[in-house]
């Protein structure tokens, strides 16, 4: 009988099994220490390296679960939090977000089991209400400061709180805000956590604590908006995932998986040096394996790379693209240049030498170049090893792309016009995407009789393009020089 197949990868999913989650035991161990005894924490990272699962993952453990604490290898104590999860959006007002957290409580509070309820409060449903609808009106019959919303935050925080643990069912409060980084600026959110940290403590609800997860550079913007941010909330800021971790992620998928599948070995060092140390980058190539597999469930070296050409001729096109309109022109002139060096190791370490010319010495060339690699690394781009002799890019995948756009958009004559022009022009890559979507349209209605006349490559060619860069171009050493960059931190 046909078995259905069920993918183990969850590129978008946030990880919140225990059993699953590539460990971080340096941040776990830190983390939760801060939070049982009581202090706030604010994990921070680049984008996919793990903060929302981390975050969950210690509420987890908050909330009793001993897994993870197990895996680590800690003893645990016995924990009954009461954890509730929200997520900040752009169009979040700080007033939706203390009714909705408000809301989150009590609803947690009310399904506990009516006996529980009854027990200590017969009328606890009624309390909370009053509470959420005191809040609500409060805040809509006039427009409040925030530091008058904030009180009243903190009023129905207070209630809830005493409730809750006055039930004996739960010991302290976690209140996870993730996504901090998208709050509009106008909402002063360093300066409210402050006048929340402050009136809680004062009102003896000590036991409440926050974790917040945001994109790199939100807890500056924090301590920026107020400096007693960074002594109320501690911050972790995470590094990438290890070797190791990262290995664990691919064993425990392809043990879990229905049915199980094989990973060759020379598959599996390509998968995780490619994916150098972002879970989500694992979770991206395993779920593009998994699904190019054959029924002999094995994953080869064959199938990582059509993987790898789905991600990036398909799935990933549109975000790289931006990701290289966001630089200036000669920032992109620079990363244009260090993708294309021709390299013998996974992922490329490219040598400062290889880019700086020292026998031609020129000491404004040299400066403006070190300006441009710093910023490069500011902006996320590029790390450095070894004093700075080597560079590595942070998303390897993003490499590749480069190199291999670089080829795609030569052999077309737009393409050709814009590199033999030293100032590459932002808008003619622009063009040339709009170009080559319009022409895939018309293309596809049957209005071209043959593709070349257009100046457009057709997705099978594309196709074949890559084919062909990756035999010629994709070395079969393997590292894992970020731990190295990790290490140094
Ligand atoms: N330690 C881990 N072990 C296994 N999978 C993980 C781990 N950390 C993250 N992941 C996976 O990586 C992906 C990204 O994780 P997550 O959403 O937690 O990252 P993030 O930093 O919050 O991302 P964003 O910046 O987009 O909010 C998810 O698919 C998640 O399942
Ligand atoms: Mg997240």
């Amino acid at each position: 009988m046909l078995e259905l197949k069920k993918n183990p990868f969850k590129p978008n999913v946030i990880e919140n099994n225990p059993t699953a989650f590539g460990l971080r035991t340096k941040e776990i161990v830190f983390s939760i220490t801060s939070l049982l005894n009581d202090n706030s924490i604010f994990i921070t990272g680049s984008r996919g390296i793990g903060k929302s699962s981390l975050g969950l993952q210690l509420q987890k453990v908050m909330s009793g679960n001993e897994t993870l604490l197990k895996r680590c290898n800690i003893k645990n104590t016995e924990n009954d939090v009461l954890c509730i999860y929200y997520a900040c959006a752009e169009d979040t007002t700080i007033e939706d977000l203390c009714l909705d957290i408000l809301y989150e409580l009590e609803q947690e509070i009310l399904l506990l089991p009516k006996i529980k309820l009854a027990k200590i409060k017969p009328s606890l449903e009624l309390n909370f209400g009053i509470i959420k609808a005191k809040f609500e009106t409060e805040i809509e019959s006039n427009r409040r400061s925030p530091s008058s919303i904030a009180n009243r935050f903190v009023n129905g925080l207070r209630a809830i709180y005493t409730d809750a643990l006055k039930l004996n069912v739960f010991t302290a409060i976690n209140i996870m805000i993730d996504e901090v980084d998208q709050l509009p600026t106008s909402i002063n959110f360093g300066h409210f956590i402050k006048i929340i940290h402050e009136t809680l403590n004062n009102r003896g609800c000590n036991k409440l604590t926050f974790l917040f997860a945001g994109q790199l550079g939100s807890y500056t913007r924090f301590n920026k908006e107020d400096p007693s941010f960074e002594r109320i909330v501690k911050c972790i800021t995470l590094d990438r995932l290890s070797w190791e971790a990262s290995n664990y992620i691919l064993d425990y998928a392809s043990a879990t998986s229905t049915p199980k599948f094989e990973i060759k070995e020379d598959a599996r060092k390509l998968i995780l040096s490619l994916s150098s140390g972002y879970p989500y980058i694992v979770h991206l190539i395993g779920d593009s394996c998994f699904n190019e597999m054959s029924d002999d469930n094995i994953i080869t070296k064959t199938i990582v790379l059509s993987a790898l050409e789905v991600i990036l001729l398909t799935d990933k096109r549109e975000k790289f693209t931006e990701k290289l309109r966001e630089l200036n022109d000669m920032e992109r002139e620079l990363i244009f240049f260090m993708a294309s060096q021709s390299v013998n190791m996974l992922p490329a370490e490219i040598p400062y030498n290889s880019i700086y010319d020292k026998d031609n010495d020129n000491s404004d060339i040299k400066k403006q170049l070190d300006l441009l690699l710093n910023s490069l690394i500011t902006k996320g781009y590029l790390y450095s090893i070894n004093d700075k002799a080597l560079y590595i890019f942070s998303e390897e995948l993003f490499r590749i792309f480069v190199s291999y756009i670089k080829i795609e958009l030569s052999i077309t004559k737009t393409a050709r016009r814009e590199f033999s022009d030293m100032n590459t022009n932002i808008n003619l890559l622009k063009e040339r995407l709009e170009q080559d979507e319009k022409h895939l349209e018309m293309e596809l209605e049957g209005e071209y009789s043959n593709s070349a006349e257009a100046n457009y490559v057709s997705p099978e060619e594309k196709k074949q393009l890559f084919n062909e860069y990756i035999s010629s171009r994709m070395p079969t050493k393997y590292s894992n020089a970020w731990e190295e960059d990790n290490f140094k931190k």
